[in-house]
Formats: structure tokens, sequence, C-alpha cells
């Protein structure tokens, strides 16, 4: 009675660790980029991390390029991306960044690239916030 108590509590213990790593590991955030140029424009984006380069894409008008990833648990996770067009040739941003995005972007991390400027979806409000203003 004694014994299997205490086989009983170590099980416990075990599956509380595996549930709290797999929750640390499963928390995917999907990064994503949408071109809204209009007129048939063209993007060129070439986003990468430390780790990870994401090569060289063409982002037609209307389409996006989406990623997937997992935060570090250090809390450094980093995804920056340069981009460019006719009208703004080079243009660098964080697509995803720990620490701004981490309550910001928690499942997910949009962009919208429009002629005006960029906008960032806010995941707690669900809200678009206009994030960036072209210069020309
Ligand atoms: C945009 O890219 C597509 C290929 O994905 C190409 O066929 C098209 O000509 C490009 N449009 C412009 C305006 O460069």
């Amino acid at each position: 009675m004694h014994a299997s108590a205490l086989i009983f509590g170590n099980a416990l213990v075990i599956v509380l660790i595996l549930s709290f790593c797999t929750s640390v590991h499963s928390d995917d955030v999907h990064a994503s980029i949408k071109n809204r140029l209009g007129n048939g424009k063209n993007i060129t984006l070439h986003c990468q991390s430390k780790d990870d380069d994401l090569g060289e894409q063409n982002v037609g008008d209307g389409s996006e390029f989406g990623w997937d990833f997992s935060v570090n648990v250090w809390g450094s996770t980093l995804f920056y991306c340069d981009m460019g067009w006719d009208d703004v040739p080079q243009f660098h941003f964080d697509a995803y960044s720990f620490d701004r995005d981490f309550a910001r972007c928690d499942t997910q991390c949009s962009w919208l690239v429009a002629g005006e400027g960029m906008y960032g979806l806010n995941g707690q409000t669900g809200f678009w916030e206009f994030a960036y203003h072209w210069s020309s």
C-alpha cells in the first residue's frame, strides 16, 4: 500500500515534468508576410534567423509567405527579413523578436505589406496595427 503510493507519486512527478517540457516545445508560432501592394507588384523577401535561412522568395501580389517555428527556451528567438520592390528597394525588419512579440504574437505573427506601409497583426487584440510608413 505504502510502496504503491510511492510509485504512483513518482509517476505523477514524471508526468508533470513531461507535460511541462511538451508545453515549452509545442509553443509554435506561425509567421507570415502578405503582399497587398496591388497592381501586380511582386515582393522579393529574404527571412532568416541565426540557425535558419528561409531563402530568397518571390511573393506575388495577393500571396503570402509563411513559416512555423518554436521559440527557444532562452527567449532569444529572432527572425529578420529583407524585402524590396520597385518603390521600396530595400527594407529590413524583424518578423519575430521574442522580446517584442512574445505576448503580441503568441501563436501568429502576421504582417501585411501595403502601398502606404506595413501593418502587423496584434494577436492579443485581433487588430491590424500600422507598423511602418515607407519613407519616400
Ligand atoms: C511576378 O512574379 C511572377 C512569377 O512568380 C512573374 O511571372 C511576373 O512576371 C512577376 N511580375 C512582375 C510585375 O514582375
